[in-house]
């Protein structure tokens, strides 16, 4: 199975579908990983803070599919934002990785109390003028984090991670990143914990295209033109989550899922203006 691709402004490709680690972690971890691959996913979404990029290292050479197949994502942690810092961490998640470079490096926060995202901006584009870092984005960040560090060094991400789901569908986000040529890759796609495989927006297209409940929202992430990252610890469910190419969901079936959005629809208090993580 061939999984699609999106073009990123910097003239590299990325999967349009990826598997997420957060949690994912030790030797069952890395089996987990490398089942994955096995399976067919090629981008794997990692971060220095979740503390299992060793594993990933060890699912990449477990995994059978050739390093240069396969699209491996990190990301820098809030503590490591200062100069020289970021490429400290970028270094030493290369390391952890067993790898030389890494094709996708996110600030994972922007944590704006601290100020510091513009040097952790400048830190990551150094590393990729040096080759450690192939495309370089951000997570978490708002349009006035991506215009503050475009204004700073003229470059703006090929990605923003972000959360985004059906009760937080971010309709302005998208249309906004789809005006700058940038990817919205969606954390915690499936909704996790909020009851939203259940809305029958969600159960009804299900049932008419003979699918599951995850696989119509991963169905309507991709035609919102986002790019999910599920995570399944499960060899079942993380098989089924890449079954979502051969099926398409009606413009009727996508607006009825985005309009179970919310105001409030965040799984957490995780406003990137106040929330930060180090
Ligand atoms: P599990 O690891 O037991 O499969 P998100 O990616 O939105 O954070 O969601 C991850 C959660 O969704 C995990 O708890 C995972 O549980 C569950 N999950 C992943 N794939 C599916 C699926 N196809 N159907 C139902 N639940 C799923």
């Amino acid at each position: 199975m061939t999984i699609p691709t999106y073009d990123l402004h910097d003239g590299h490709k990325i999967p349009a579908l990826g598997f997420g680690t957060a949690g994912i972690r030790g030797r069952e971890g890395a089996a987990i990983i490398a089942d994955a691959i096995g399976a067919g996913y090629r981008l794997i979404d990692s971060a220095f803070n979740y503390d299992n990029e060793g594993i990933v290292g060890q699912a990449i050479r477990d995994g059978g599919v050739d390093r240069s197949e396969l699209f491996i994502t990190s990301k820098l942690p809030g503590r490591y934002h200062e100069a020289p810092l970021a490429r400290y961490a970028v270094e030493e998640s290369l390391l952890r990785m067993g790898l030389d470079y890494v094709d996708l490096y996110l600030i994972h926060w922007p944590n704006p109390s601290k100020d510091l995202y513009v040097q952790a901006w400048e830190g990551l584009l150094e590393a990729q003028r040096d080759g450690l870092i192939r495309s370089v984005g951000v997570s978490n960040f708002k349009p006035h984090h991506l215009a503050r560090i475009e204004s700073a060094t003229g470059v703006l991400p090929v990605v923003n991670q972000v959360e985004l789901h059906p009760f937080y569908p971010q309709a302005p986000l998208l249309e906004h990143h789809a005006q700058a040529g940038i990817i919205a890759e969606a954390w915690s796609p499936l909704g996790k914990g909020t009851g939203v495989l259940e809305e029958a927006a969600v159960t009804a297209a299900a049932q008419a295209h003979g699918v599951s409940p995850a696989q119509v929202l991963l169905r309507w992430h991709l035609q919102r033109g986002a790019l999910p990252i599920p995570k399944s610890g499960n060899p079942q469910r993380l098989r089924q989550n890449l079954a979502v190419f051969d099926f398409e969901l009606s413009a009727n079936e996508v607006d009825a899922i985005t309009a179970l959005g919310r105001e409030d629809g965040r799984r957490f208090d995780g406003d990137p203006d106040y929330h930060e993580e180090y």
